[in-house]
């Protein structure tokens, strides 16, 4: 059986950092990739990354952010194309939510392209309801979905 792991990325981690970027550009359009925010995002001290290793493997990741006391974002999600359909991407998906959850913020907030299905249903299975239909938001002809996860506050 795999051995599969979540790992939370230390900000000195270079060579786990640099494999990330590698496929954050192999996944993700230049305009929708973080790439080359990468470094920025992780230096600020209001986000986070976790990712999956399989058998010691990359195998996915998954970074949040939480800007304010009310709410915390996904801010990317992805698995690598040979690990898809195992479960990964959920995983990934309730670890983040997991730890923005330790923030105590009552929202969390997410935006996908609706043409990404894999993404959007695994949200919706999550828990997460549509808001609104966001038109040109990666790019002139990219819309997003905003989406949002609710918890009460007991
Ligand atoms: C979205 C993504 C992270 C899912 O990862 P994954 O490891 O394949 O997903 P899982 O195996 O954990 O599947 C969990 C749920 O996602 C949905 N899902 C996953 N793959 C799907 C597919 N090919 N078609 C439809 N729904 C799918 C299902 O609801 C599934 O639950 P089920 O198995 O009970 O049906 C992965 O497809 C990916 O990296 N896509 C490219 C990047 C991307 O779109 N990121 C999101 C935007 S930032």
């Amino acid at each position: 059986m795999a051995n599969v792991a979540i790992l939370e990325l230390s900000r000195n981690c270079a060579k786990t950092v640099e494999e990330i970027v590698k496929l954050e550009r192999k996944i993700f359009p230049k305009h929708e990739s973080l790439a080359s925010f990468f470094h920025d995002e992780l230096k600020k001290k209001n986000s986070g990354l976790l990712y999956l290793h399989v058998d010691g493997e990359l195998a996915g990741y998954v970074m949040y952010s939480w800007p304010s006391s009310l709410y915390a974002s996904i801010t990317k999600l992805a698995v690598k194309e040979q690990y898809r359909g195992q479960g990964h991407g959920e995983t990934l998906l309730k670890a983040a939510v997991e730890k923005c959850r330790t923030r105590k913020v009552s929202r969390i907030m997410l935006h996908v392209d609706p043409l990404r299905t894999p993404a959007v249903n695994l949200y919706k299975k999550y828990g997460f309801l549509v808001d609104t239909l966001i038109q040109g938001y990666y790019s002139s002809d990219r819309d997003a979905y905003r989406m949002y996860r609710d918890f009460d506050s007991s």
